[in-house]
């Protein structure tokens, strides 16, 4: 099985952070599993125009491909304006209907406020429901507390725990999707 992880932030370290340590613990728990981290800041996506996908540049066709390719996600995105940011949402705009069907689509946030813990429930849950993926129930809130200042490394215990306890959720989702 392919864990793909999607990072949806431009600017800092947290979020492709949080989103690599998911890959991290699921490979821990099952050796077998093939993960990559798409990071968003080393590609150049275009601006979903509407167009075929092989009207859009290599980085955005290949990313995308990869996505689709991909037996299971986990998103990653910084809270921007009480959202998601918009170069994840450019992202989904590029995808098809059905692109998550069978796959799990796990989430994880990152954001300065507790007050928008909410936020990925409310926004980017519904946009992965309308492309038939599978959320689990545990998601992950990080606030910027959560990290080390220099290393940017997660050294809050229970957010690590709760990383392990998403990747393990998608795993047995996803064991059971395949196995279906
Ligand atoms: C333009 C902008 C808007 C933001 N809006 C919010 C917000 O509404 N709520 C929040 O909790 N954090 C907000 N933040 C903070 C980021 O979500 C937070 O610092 C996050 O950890 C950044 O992730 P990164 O290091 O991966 O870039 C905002 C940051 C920026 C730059």
């Amino acid at each position: 099985m392919k864990l793909v992880g999607i990072s949806g932030a431009m600017a800092g370290d947290k979020t492709s952070i949080a989103v690599n340590d998911v890959l991290v613990a699921a490979q821990q728990i099952d050796l077998s599993i093939k993960t990559e981290l798409i990071d968003l800041r080393e590609y150049e996506i275009d601006f979903a125009i509407g167009a075929p996908l092989a009207d859009y540049n290599n980085d955005t066709i290949n990313v995308v491909k990869k996505m689709l390719n991909a037996d299971f996600l986990v998103f990653g995105t910084p809270i921007y304006q009480a959202s998601i940011s918009g170069a994840l949402k450019n992202l989904f705009d590029l995808l098809p209907e059905n692109a998550f069907k069978y796959k799990v689509t796990g989430i994880v946030a990152t954001g300065w406020s507790n007050k928008h813990f909410l936020v990925p429930e409310y926004q980017l849950k519904p946009i992965l429901s309308y492309f038939k993926g599978l959320i689990p129930t545990g998601n992950v809130y990080i606030h910027n507390d959560a990290f080390n200042d220099n290393s940017e490394e997660i050294i809050d215990r229970s957010i690590s725990d709760r990383i392990q306890k998403l990747a393990n959720e998608m795993i047995y989702l996803q064991k059971g999707i395949q196995n279906r």
